[in-house]
């Protein structure tokens, strides 16, 4: 079972995800790392690793689709079957979205549909509410809109500080991410409109 991972950032669940790998706990390998930002701490990670790099500078393109369709050619010939989304900081079109309906997923830093969008953990501490978490859902075309996976909560207490908050949830994350992912290679996901039941054999 064969995982690329889009990212754009610092790369905390790509690791995550590539240890469970390595441990032999997500039952798939990570074969491809797709990055709009050349010089981003995942492309490092990816090359200690040893994971393949398709890397691409979105301003050197004439639109999302033209990038998005040389995305499809790469993932196509590496027979990647889940599309792993993780701090990938753009709205993918339908030339990746329709291709991979159903094998596409993104995580989120806040219970969805709360807080989607930028700075989710910001807005949450914003408006003051009590429990947050972590959202693992389908893409579709909008943005944080797809069906729910699953999630867990992580609460706000009184001393928390953003740091504290953003430090719970990336740990809630790296957990999540890669339970998430087995189940997919486990083929124990499925979706029917938008309710996505998880069978997990004993
Ligand atoms: C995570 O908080 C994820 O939920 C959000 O972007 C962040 C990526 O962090 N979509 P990292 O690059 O994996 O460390």
């Amino acid at each position: 079972y064969r995982i690329a991972v889009f990212a754009s950032g610092e790369g905390s669940n790509f690791q995550a995800l590539v240890d469970a790998a390595r441990n032999g706990g997500l039952g798939a390998s990570i074969d491809l790392l797709v990055c709009d930002k050349p010089a981003a701490r995942v492309v490092q990670r990816a090359q200690d690793a040893g994971v393949e790099c398709h890397l691409f500078t979105p301003k050197n393109y004439d639109s999302r689709e033209a990038y998005e369709a040389e995305i499809m050619e790469v993932l196509e010939s590496k027979n990647i079957d889940l599309v792993v989304l993780a701090g990938y900081m753009r709205l993918l079109t339908s030339v990746v979205v329709d291709r991979y309906a159903g094998r596409l997923i993104n995580i989120h830093p806040s219970l969805l549909p709360a807080f989607a969008g930028k700075d989710a953990i910001g807005q949450a501490l914003e408006y003051g509410v009590k429990i947050t978490g972590v959202t693992v859902h389908f893409v579709d075309g909008g943005m944080d809109t797809g069906p729910i996976i699953a999630q867990h909560p992580v609460p706000i207490l009184p001393e928390d500080t953003a740091e504290s908050v953003s430090h719970s949830i990336h740990a809630a994350e790296q957990q999540l991410y890669p339970e998430v992912v087995s189940w997919f290679a486990q083929g124990w996901v499925q979706l029917e409109g938008r309710q996505v039941t998880v069978k997990k054999a004993d």
